[in-house]
């Protein structure tokens, strides 16, 4: 038979050609596509053509070539479908699913809502400012003095020099952005991530979070501040827990304090992680001083405040007894697994 007859009858057996499964498929495939397959013959034959029919049989066995190919990809897919259908048909609608994986909040989060629910309770309102900052808001309008070494590179990571703009150090800078917006009386907590040009370790990290307090209202005072600590701890960490105040300085209060929750001394770690002592600092606080206040427009004659900060990390450490602050941003399932089921 003449070879163009010969591929016009293949052609027209390829068109009819059907398969019911992905075993036909493969069959067909080798039959017409294989090593020893009949486009292999085509070729063969196409080399002992006149050379002035080349051209002409060249193409025919490319249409044809592809033709083949086109049914395959088809007979792939016919055949998933069908394999799909099929499983379909198998599978049981009426059984009880195997249940959702579960998914956790990470624990920050988890100590995040627990510590604005506490304070929300007693009439703290959220709000958060912005973590690229300026100058002012995070140094100058908190009465950093201008050689304070909080502004060296070394500590602080700067976006711009002159005009300063740099990623906040702590998130008192949004007491001064709240000072300036609104008049008092306010008591707003400020929940946020703030950066520090540290090296990472167990126990630092170039990035972490806070929670900032302030209070602002005729006639505040330093009983008011210890008070409301003291009831945070006891709704944190359990209704026996007593607190500490040492002095400290602030360059923003006047009078500053840290403050020591009693951690006890129970077991070995206890010793541990208190330093054999028992107290374990948990937040740094203090009269807002009135060079601060008049900075933002507020009356120190007329208004007085407190203002508190503490670090979420080391809170969820304390609450979870994690030892290793990079635990947090490392992502690690089996770590955030464990806090399934938490809120
Ligand atoms: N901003 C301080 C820090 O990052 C923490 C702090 C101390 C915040 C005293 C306050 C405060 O509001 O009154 O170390």
């Amino acid at each position: 038979m003449e070879l163009k007859q010969q591929i016009e009858q293949w052609a027209e057996e390829v068109r009819q050609s059907e398969f019911h499964s992905p075993e036909e498929v493969e069959q067909f495939r080798i039959v017409w596509m294989g090593r020893k397959g009949r486009i292999k013959d085509l070729m063969a034959a196409f080399k002992e053509a006149p050379n002035e029919e080349k051209r002409d049989l060249g193409k025919l066995i490319n249409e044809f070539k592809q033709l083949v190919e086109g049914r395959v990809a088809q007979g792939v897919q016919l055949a998933e479908s069908a394999a799909d259908e099929q499983k379909d048909a198998e599978f049981d609608w009426t059984r009880p699913e195997g249940g959702m994986p579960v998914g956790a909040h990470h624990p920050l989060s988890v100590v995040r809502r627990e510590i604005i629910g506490i304070l929300e309770r007693m009439g703290f309102v959220v709000s958060e400012g912005p973590e690229i900052e300026d100058d002012w808001h995070v140094f100058s309008g908190l009465n950093f003095p201008p050689e304070h070494p909080a502004r060296d590179m070394q500590d602080t990571f700067f976006v711009n020099r002159s005009p300063d703009m740099l990623l906040r150090t702590h998130t008192s800078s949004v007491q001064v952005r709240e000072m300036e917006r609104r008049d008092p009386p306010m008591r707003i907590i400020m929940p946020g991530r703030v950066f520090r040009n540290e090296a990472i370790s167990a126990r630092a990290h170039c990035m972490f979070h806070q929670i900032e307090g302030l209070y602002i209202d005729r006639g505040v005072s330093f009983a008011d501040l210890k008070q409301t600590l003291l009831r945070f701890a006891q709704e944190f960490f359990g209704a026996e827990t007593k607190i500490r105040l040492r002095p400290s300085y602030f360059p923003f209060t006047e009078p500053s304090a840290e403050v020591d929750v009693y951690w006890g001394l129970k077991t070995e770690v206890d010793k541990r992680i208190t330093k054999g002592t028992g107290w374990l600092e948990i937040l740094g606080c203090g009269m807002v001083d009135p060079a601060v206040l008049e900075a933002s427009g507020i009356d120190s004659r007329e208004y007085s405040g407190f203002a508190f900060g503490m670090g979420l990390e080391r809170i969820t450490m304390l609450k979870y007894q994690i030892g290793d602050l990079r635990a947090f941003f490392e992502s690690d399932m089996r770590f955030l697994g464990q806090f399934q089921g938490q809120y």
